[in-house]
């Protein structure tokens, strides 16, 4: 890797999935780069625009390569790829390590070596990596393990964006495979259970996620408001701007990739605020990229996430997962500040924006239903 911190901290990007699913093209991927930096979503520190499933031909050609669709992408990949380094930002692809993709077009099963080369000769710099179709006497970590080497070695700085769903123990091999970002959870859908879902899913796995090797929790809804094509994902589905606020933070504390999934050329206001609030960019994009703990609460749906920052200071998400407004006392001694040490916690509020205050000993707060508080704390002497 010319690029020592290649995927030290998890990327951010756009991705064609939730909301175009087979429906991409040259335009598309060229108005969202445009947009990516019209509206500010780059200098937030959104980087890599990535074309998901349903790119290429059915076929390899008789010498074994992949091509592009020409229907979709006329002028071929390394065009687009041009395209979006122009504009400053990188450009992400997709396969899978099965015969085919999830989609069914052709996978890279047994062409690992050969497609890293095709994706490195057309510009790639981030490859998502599926795993549909794999034969059945193979084993997934071997599969993942050889595109890893494949990509490590192709003279191009590529991120691996392993996509096993947390299948074959993956939390167990993952980091000696070499992949920058692991997906840990099935397909994420345009609604408010699934979210809830997939991040309770993966509170007791956050040890397993680190710098240069992110659990990912699966791409953004926010902002879709049930605009998919595709109806299992959450056509006439959605969320509140409350909802997709909570969302974000539970994919910013938990470290989680931030790929955004709607139609980033038509963002509402709510949903610009919500992907570029830089405080809560900030904690995800943490240098140390530690993992939370969690602090539970009598109700179940209801929790704290507590993750140290590189600079001394506690991001802290108050979390209500459930369908009630709830009430919560934060202990300090849970975050381990006794209160004969004379500490207490300045607390910053990212959402608001405003300064809470000087707390000691505790931190008592509501929460909506569905709802989150984001407060960064920088400890101080108080006596
Ligand atoms: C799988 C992945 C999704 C998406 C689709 C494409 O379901 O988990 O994120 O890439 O395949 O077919």
């Amino acid at each position: 890797m010319e690029n020592k911190y290649l995927g030290m901290t998890p990327p951010m990007g756009w991705n064609t999935w939730n909301t175009f699913n087979w429906s991409i093209n040259e335009e598309l991927i060229k108005e969202s780069a445009d947009a990516m930096v019209s509206s500010g979503l780059k200098d937030a520190g959104y980087e890599y625009i990535v074309i998901d499933d349903c790119w290429s031909l059915r076929q390899r050609d008789e010498n074994g390569y992949l091509g592009a669709d020409p229907e979709k992408f006329p002028h071929g990949m390394k065009a687009v790829a041009d395209y979006v380094h122009s504009k400053g930002l990188k450009f992400g692809m997709y396969s899978c390590d099965g015969t085919h993709t999830c989609a069914g077009y052709p996978g890279s099963f047994e062409h690992e070596f050969q497609d890293a080369a095709t994706f490195a000769s057309w510009g790639v710099d981030y490859l998502k990596y599926d795993n549909c179709y794999k034969p059945n006497h193979m084993d997934g970590e071997i599969l993942y393990k050889r595109m890893s080497l494949a990509l490590r070695n192709c003279g191009r700085d590529i991120m691996f964006s392993a996509c096993n769903w947390g299948h074959d123990d993956v939390y167990h091999w993952i980091q000696g495979s070499g992949a920058h970002l692991f997906r840990s959870t099935g397909d994420i859908q345009d609604n408010w259970e699934s979210i809830k879902t997939l991040a309770q899913s993966q509170l007791d796995k956050m040890p397993f996620s680190g710098p240069f090797c992110h659990n990912d929790i699966d791409m953004l809804v926010v902002g879709m408001h049930g605009e998919s094509n595709d109806e299992w994902i959450g056509r006439l589905g959605g969320c509140t701007d409350e909802e997709y606020r909570t969302h974000f933070s539970l994919w910013a504390m938990m470290n989680s990739p931030l790929m955004i999934g709607c139609d980033i050329r038509n963002m509402s206001d709510a949903t610009k605020e919500t992907l570029m609030n830089p405080e809560v960019i900030a904690i995800n994009q943490d240098i140390e990229c530690r993992g939370p703990y969690i602090i539970p609460h009598y109700e179940k749906e209801v929790f704290t996430l507590v993750k140290p920052l590189s600079n001394g200071d506690l991001a802290i998400g108050m979390f209500n997962l459930g369908d009630q407004r709830t009430e919560y006392s934060l202990l300090f001694w849970d975050m381990g500040i006794p209160a004969a040490a004379g500490m207490g916690l300045e607390m910053h509020n990212c959402w608001t924006h405003g300064d809470e205050g000087v707390f000691t000993e505790r931190y008592v707060g509501k929460v909506e239903s569905h709802g989150c508080q984001i407060l960064r704390a920088k400890l101080v002497k108080v006596r």
